[in-house]
């Protein structure tokens, strides 16, 4: 990361409500909020896109009823254009979709931003980042995969740190105010090397969510951000 300037915004950390006990989740939500989370991850897969299923829409708007944070939800679904109004009114806020679900990325993004949430897209840890040459100005954030989607737990891949170093100078260069986020494999020992490369959103689902409610998540967060000083 060569422009120091982008250092001047502090780091974003979106617990991954994928590691969430389902059968808790209204506490977990408030406890991830209390252990100091900016975002909340929610991730949403169809069974078809990956190999995977989760929730949709009406758990979402339950979320955001109790949900003191902006909601930051991934689609992991084929055809994603038929649902993303259905996701920004059930309470989206960033609103993200995949790269290699989305033939017209344009359209869809003029979409999301249309339906009143902030658009950003997702690059699974095999995609170039030259698929997005066109649309980086229509990207509020860029969703960078350190694993392959569709499940928590799985190893940090550091290959794609290249990649997230080249987006972010792309950013700068253009003078856009576009955020790069990354999921997957990301703990306090993996995300110094993610900041230094130029995320600032980082999700984390197990790293965090593993951990007992309480002080331990709390504990865990602060690691996060005390290795992405500068
Ligand atoms: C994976 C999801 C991630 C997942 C990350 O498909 O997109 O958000 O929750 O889990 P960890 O942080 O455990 O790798
Ligand atoms: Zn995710």
């Amino acid at each position: 990361m060569s422009d120091a300037s982008a250092r001047a915004r502090a780091p974003l950390i979106a617990p991954s409500l994928l590691s969430a006990d389902f059968l808790r989740l209204g506490d977990e939500v408030r406890d991830v909020e209390d252990a100091g989370a900016d975002l909340l991850h929610v991730d949403v897969m169809d069974g078809h896109f990956v190999p995977n299923l989760t929730f949709g829409p009406p758990i979402i708007a339950q979320i955001a009823a109790v949900a003191r944070r902006p909601l930051d939800v991934h689609l992991m679904i084929e055809t994603p254009e038929r649902w993303i109004e259905r996701y920004v009114e059930a309470g989206a806020a960033w609103l993200t979709v995949h790269v290699e679900t989305a033939p017209h990325l344009h359209r869809t993004l003029q979409q999301i931003r249309q339906a009143g949430a902030e658009p950003g897209v997702v690059l699974n840890p095999s995609t170039p980042e030259s698929v997005i040459d066109y649309v980086l100005e229509d990207c509020h954030h860029v969703l960078v995969m350190s694993v392959n989607p569709g499940f928590g737990g799985q190893r940090f891949i550091p290959r794609v740190l290249g990649k997230i170093e080249r987006i972010a100078e792309a950013i700068a260069r253009r003078g856009l105010t576009t955020r790069v986020e990354i999921d997957g494999g990301i703990a306090p020992d993996t995300i110094g090397s993610a900041w230094r490369a130029g995320a600032e959103v980082f999700v984390a689902g197990s790293a965090i969510l593993s951990r007992p409610p309480g002080a331990a998540r709390a504990e865990t967060i602060a690691a996060m951000r005390a290795a992405c000083a500068p």
